[in-house]
């Protein structure tokens, strides 16, 4: 088995890379995703683009550029790059000169869907489609926050797929009651989706039931990962937290918290529900990241050496399928 990369980045996916909010009409903004600086321009028409940041003519940063007539421009000799990357204008060489077509910035597919920015990293056309998450709709009312974490983004959905953590970790906030003993848990695998029902319990010397003595409906809750970057906590119909894990580099994630929410509709209202409850998720994130940044490696062992129990399953399935999935990257 030979993974030549170390980064851990599905090849071929299309990444949840930011939240719309975060690019304006007009606007050019230079991040830093999967290690490379990635400049994202939205035109006059709503539309988002996505190309390398370094311009290619001398290497200047795109991101200090405009949008002009919906191209990016860059700052320093204002080549003028369309949507595909093409260069449309060379003003040295003056508007009526013909551009050769090698001169070019790499650009990358991106798709706005339900207010975020998804880019495809990979080689060639985009040949799947988005998958979405169970039952987040047009319908919910939401709140976005973000935090950086200073960690491999394995390691950060690892930990949200952890259902044992909630007693210690979150002690003073959701694991409270001390449910320390973990039944199953039912973890199912289906296409680019792990699904996790979570029963825990108070520990009063009884055995763990094993996922098949397990009634689904009888669970508090269920956990749903959606390779290769997103996930939501299914508290009820009407309320579930979200996030998505973008990888600014090998040791850097920038946490998406989208609290969807559609209980609660009354104007003004609704809106300081969301901040409350975005308050308080703020403080089970804390909790989380502290414990997070301090695991070594601050890549996930997805080759198995750490000495886990059963109740990592759900960790077990999702470094299975990366294991899997990364033997086929050839970059
Ligand atoms: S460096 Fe971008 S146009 Fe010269
Ligand atoms: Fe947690």
């Amino acid at each position: 088995m030979k993974i030549k990369t170390n980064n851990y980045y599905l090849k071929n996916e299309w990444y949840i890379a930011l939240s719309s909010e975060e690019l304006k009409k007009n606007q050019v903004l230079s991040v830093k995703r999967f290690g490379m600086d990635i400049v994202f321009w939205r035109d006059s028409k709503n539309e988002v683009h996505a190309a390398d940041a370094r311009c290619p003519h001398r290497g200047a940063n795109l991101g200090l550029g405009n949008v002009v007539n919906d191209c990016l421009q860059c700052p320093y000799h204002g080549f003028l790059f369309d949507g595909d990357g093409k260069a449309l204008l060379i003003p040295s060489l003056g508007k009526s000169a013909k551009i050769n077509p090698h001169y070019r910035a790499k650009s990358y597919r991106v798709k706005e869907f339900m207010n975020f920015i998804f880019i495809w990293y990979g080689e060639g056309e985009p040949y799947k489609k988005i998958t979405w998450l169970d039952g987040i709709d047009e319908s919910f009312s939401y709140l976005t926050m973000k935090a950086v974490w200073n960690v491999n983004y394995t390691r950060a959905i690892e930990n949200q797929l952890d259902v044992s953590h909630l007693p210690f970790v979150h002690k003073t906030t959701i694991g409270r009651g001390g449910k320390t003993l973990v039944n199953g848990p039912v973890v199912e695998l289906q296409n680019n989706a792990i699904n996790v029902w979570v029963c825990n319990e108070v520990d009063t010397g009884q055995k763990p039931k094993k996922p098949d003595e397990i009634d689904k409906n009888g669970c508090t809750g269920r956990l749903q990962f959606i390779f290769p970057n997103y996930w939501q906590n299914i508290i009820s119909n009407k309320l579930r937290i979200m996030a998505a894990f973008v990888p600014q580099d090998e040791y850097s994630t920038i946490i998406y918290i989208r609290l969807y929410q559609k209980f609660l509709k009354i104007p003004l209202l609704d809106g300081l529900f969301n901040r409350l409850m975005m308050y308080f998720n703020k403080i089970v994130l804390n909790q989380d990241k502290n414990v997070v940044e301090s695991q070594y490696p601050k890549i996930s062992d997805i080759r198995n050496r750490e000495l886990l129990v059963y109740s990592d399953l759900p960790i077990i399935l999702y470094r299975k399928y990366m294991y899997k999935n990364l033997e086929q990257n050839d970059f």
